[in-house]
């Protein structure tokens, strides 16, 4: 590619990031009036106006987190290391988050974290990728559900595991899942962009999941078997786990785990 080629390049990469952002300023105020109109259907007892509302809404909600991945993916990732005081509290929030979403598919999160494990990370970034992983482990799991279904079989396994611990000196954190698993031909490019195998995917979650271990210094593992389920691994460095002086203080945020 010559320079010019770069150069403009760059410049339809900039303009994307500007038209995102003028594209989801009116979609935010599609997405509170489609909402409130839902409501108010709701009230009126209006059950076909507001479920074609609620479609609606659905569609804004994704073209909205498609723009938000892409704008994601496209910028540099900078960790903020900030100190996590207790890591069980700490992905026990990460696993509400998630958590209406794994109930509405009958699933449940289970987290197994030591009590007193500590850590140092962007509390924001490594958030954004356990909720990736844990979403397409929700995902995973309630395909499994429906192709079990089908078949007349009962669902081996409805629980997703959130866990974490020390191995030699790293931070381990699992999200395993006895979903559908990975076909090998899939698992291949599991982590480029653009890559889904769903209907509403963006493919960028695990590609931006792996960009922000990557930014912390760490790797991103994948174990999986068809029929069985899968384990995604996220090891970091031992400078991610904290070995500083614990001061609980009275900062809002450390109730949350975070100091
Ligand atoms: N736990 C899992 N079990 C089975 N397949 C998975 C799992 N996690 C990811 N995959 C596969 O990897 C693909 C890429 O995942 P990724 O999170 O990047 O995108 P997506 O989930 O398809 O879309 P988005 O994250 O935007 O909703 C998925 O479409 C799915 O095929
Ligand atoms: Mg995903």
């Amino acid at each position: 590619m010559n320079k010019e080629q770069t150069e403009r390049l760059l410049a339809m990469g900039q303009m994307a990031a500007s038209m995102a952002h003028e594209i989801r300023n009116p979609l935010g105020g599609m997405e509170l009036f489609c909402s409130l109109l839902s409501k108010e259907l709701k009230e009126k007892d209006e059950k076909r106006l507001q479920d074609l509302a609620d479609q609606i809404l659905k569609g804004i909600r994704t073209v909205d987190r498609v723009i938000q991945n892409c704008l994601q993916f496209a910028r540099e990732i900078v960790p903020r290391r900030a100190p996590v005081a207790e890591l069980k509290i700490y992905l026990g929030e990460i696993a509400e988050l998630v958590r209406a979403r794994a109930n509405d598919f009958g699933l449940s999160i289970c987290l197994d974290v030591p009590d007193g494990l500590s850590a140092e990370f962007d509390p924001y970034l490594v958030e954004q990728a356990l909720v990736n992983l844990l979403t397409n482990a929700v995902d995973a799991v309630s395909e499994r559900r429906k192709a079990d279904a089908r078949e007349g079989k009962e669902l081996a396994c409805n629980i997703i595991t959130l866990s974490a611990h020390q191995d030699c000196g790293t931070l381990v954190i699992e999200v395993k899942d006895g979903g559908l698993g990975i076909p090998d031909d899939v698992k291949a490019r599991i982590f480029d962009p653009f890559m889904t195998t769903k209907t509403t995917g963006t493919g960028l979650g695990l590609a931006i999941t792996h960009s922000i271990i990557r930014a912390h210094g760490g790797d991103i593992l994948v174990e999986s078997v068809q029929g069985v389920g899968s384990i995604f691994k996220i090891v970091l460095p031992q400078s991610s786990i904290f070995s500083g002086v614990k001061d609980s203080g009275s900062d809002p945020q450390s109730e949350k785990g975070v100091l």
